[in-house]
C-alpha cells in the first residue's frame, strides 16, 4: 500500500521556517519514466518556492488508480491536493475537484482548446493538461527492410506483413516474435485499443457524441472478428494480459514486429537499454477499407482536491508543471505530447521528437466520456470485458457486440 498518511502530520520543513510555506501533496503517474520526471519538476517548483512538495506514484492501471482516488476523495481529508486524472475523468470524479478558473483560467488559453472543452464540467474547469496522446503504430523498421515491406497503411496490410516476417524469423530461429502486440488485458487501455479498430472500419465510436448506442452494426462486428481472428495467429495468447508497459516489454526485447501503444515508449525503446534502439519507426496507426485511421485521444490532467488545505499553492503547482517550459522538457526527454499547440511548431522539439505531427492535424478519436458522464467508466467496463471474453475465444463478435448494446442501453437509461 502506498504511505499516503503522512500529508496532515508533515511540517513544512527545510526552507528557512518560512512561515507561509506549505506542503503540497501530488498524485504523479508511474508509466516509463513518468514518475522519475513528475516527482523532478515538482522538486524544482519546491525549490523556486520554497514550499515542500511530496510525490506519490500511483498504480499503472487505471481503474486501480481511479479505485485509490475514489477511496482518498470519500475520506475527504485532503490527503492528495493535486490528482492527475486520465482525460476521460473529469465527469467522473469532478465533483471532488474545485474549479481551477481563478487560479488558471487565463493560463488555460494556451491548450488545446478541445481538451479544455473536454476538462469544464457545469462550467467549471477541473483540471489542465499535463500531457496528451494517442494511440499509434510502433514498427521494427530493421524487419521490414529485410522482408521489402512498407509501413502498412491498412490492418489488413498489417496482418500480412506480421504473417510474413513472423514466419520467416521463426524459421531463422526466433521462436518467441510475434507479428503484433496491443494492450488486451481486460481494463481501460483494450477499450482504446478496440475502439481505434471499429472506428478505423468505419463502425462509429461504441456511444455516438448525440447519445446513440451504435456499437451493435454491421462494421463494428467485422472489425472485432478480424482482430479475435489474428489471436494465436500473428497476437500471441499472452496479450490478453497486457498493459502499456507489458506491451512495451515484449516489443523491446525484440520479439514483436509491431506494436500499438503510446508515444511515451519512444524515448524508452531508443534508450540503451533497449535490444531494438534504432531499429524502430513510429507511424500513425492503420485504418479499415471503410473509415479512416484515428488514434485514441488519450492524456493526463492535474486538479486540486476540494478537499485541499493549499488550493492556492495546489494550483501553482499545476501552473508550473503544465508551463510551456516543462511540457517542452517532457517532450524532449521523455516524448509526451505536449497540449500547448505552440510547442509542435518549436523547431527544438520537431527535431527531438519529429513524429509528433502537429496538433492541429492529428485525427483523433474520442472516448465517449463527456457523453456518458459519470457513467463513463461503467460503459469503459462493460465494452472491456466483452471484447476481452471475445479475444479469449468464450464469446463471438456479434454475440459481443450485442451484448454490450444491451448493456449500455441499460446504463443509458439510468444514468446519462
Ligand atoms: C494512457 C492514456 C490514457 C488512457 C490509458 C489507458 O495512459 O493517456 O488516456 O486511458 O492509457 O490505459
Amino acid at each position: 500500500m502506498l504511505g499516503l498518511s503522512i500529508a496532515g502530520g508533515l511540517l513544512a520543513s527545510g526552507w528557512g521556517g518560512d512561515a507561509r510555506a506549505a506542503t503540497v501533496t501530488l498524485a504523479c503517474g508511474a508509466v516509463g519514466i513518468e514518475y522519475e520526471d513528475c516527482r523532478a519538476a515538482a522538486e524544482e517548483w519546491g525549490a523556486q518556492t520554497g514550499n515542500t512538495v511530496l510525490t506519490f506514484p500511483m498504480p499503472n492501471n487505471s481503474a486501480k488508480r481511479l479505485d485509490l482516488y475514489r477511496a482518498v476523495m470519500a475520506e475527504g481529508t485532503g490527503k492528495i491536493d493535486v490528482f492527475l486524472i486520465d482525460v476521460v475523468w473529469p465527469a467522473v470524479v469532478g465533483d471532488d475537484l474545485i474549479d481551477l478558473r481563478p487560479y488558471l483560467g487565463e493560463a488555460a488559453k494556451d491548450h488545446v482548446q478541445e481538451i479544455i472543452e473536454n476538462n469544464t464540467v457545469d462550467g467549471e474547469l477541473k483540471a489542465i493538461p499535463m500531457f496528451m496522446d494517442a494511440g499509434y503504430l510502433l514498427y521494427r523498421r530493421d524487419l521490414l527492410d529485410k522482408y521489402g515491406r512498407e509501413v502498412p497503411k491498412t490492418w489488413d496490410e498489417l496482418a500480412d506483413t506480421a504473417r510474413l516476417i513472423q514466419e520467416g524469423e521463426r524459421g531463422e530461429g526466433n521462436t518467441e516474435l510475434w507479428g503484433l502486440v496491443f494492450q488486451g488485458r481486460d481494463y481501460e487501455g483494450l477499450t482504446c485499443n478496440a475502439l481505434e479498430w471499429i472506428y478505423s472500419h468505419g463502425g462509429g465510436r461504441i456511444v455516438e457524441p448525440d447519445g446513440t448506442v451504435t456499437i451493435n452494426n454491421p462494421r463494428a462486428v467485422a472489425a472485432l472478428d478480424k482482430v479475435a481472428g489474428w489471436m494465436g495467429d500473428i497476437v500471441s495468447p499472452d496479450v490478453l494480459d497486457y498493459d502499456e508497459e507489458e506491451t512495451r516489454y515484449a516489443f523491446q526485447a525484440g520479439n514483436a514486429v509491431f506494436m500499438r501503444n503510446w508515444p511515451y515508449v519512444w524515448t524508452l525503446l531508443n534508450s540503451p537499454l533497449s535490444a531494438v534502439s534504432g531499429d524502430v519507426g513510429i507511424a500513425p496507426l492503420p485504418g479499415g477499407s471503410e473509415g479512416h485511421a484515428a488514434g485514441t485521444l488519450g492524456g493526463w490532467q492535474l486538479g486540486v482536491s476540494k478537499a485541499s488545505a493549499n488550493p492556492k499553492e495546489a494550483a501553482d503547482l499545476i501552473g508550473f508543471l503544465t508551463s510551456r517550459k516543462l511540457q517542452k522538457e517532457r517532450a524532449i526527454e521523455a516524448s509526451y505530447g505536449p497540449s500547448r499547440p505552440d510547442l509542435y511548431r518549436d523547431p527544438e522539439l520537431q527535431a527531438a521528437v519529429d513524429f509528433l505531427p502537429d496538433v492541429a492535424d492529428l485525427d483523433f478519436v474520442y472516448r465517449p466520456s463527456t457523453t456518458t458522464g459519470t457513467a463513463y467508466n461503467a460503459v469503459s467496463q462493460v465494452f472491456s470485458a466483452e471484447v476481452h471474453a471475445l479475444l479469449s475465444g468464450r464469446t463471438d463478435a456479434a454475440t459481443a457486440a450485442q451484448t454490450i448494446e444491451g448493456a449500455l442501453e441499460e446504463l443509458k437509461a439510468g444514468a446519462w
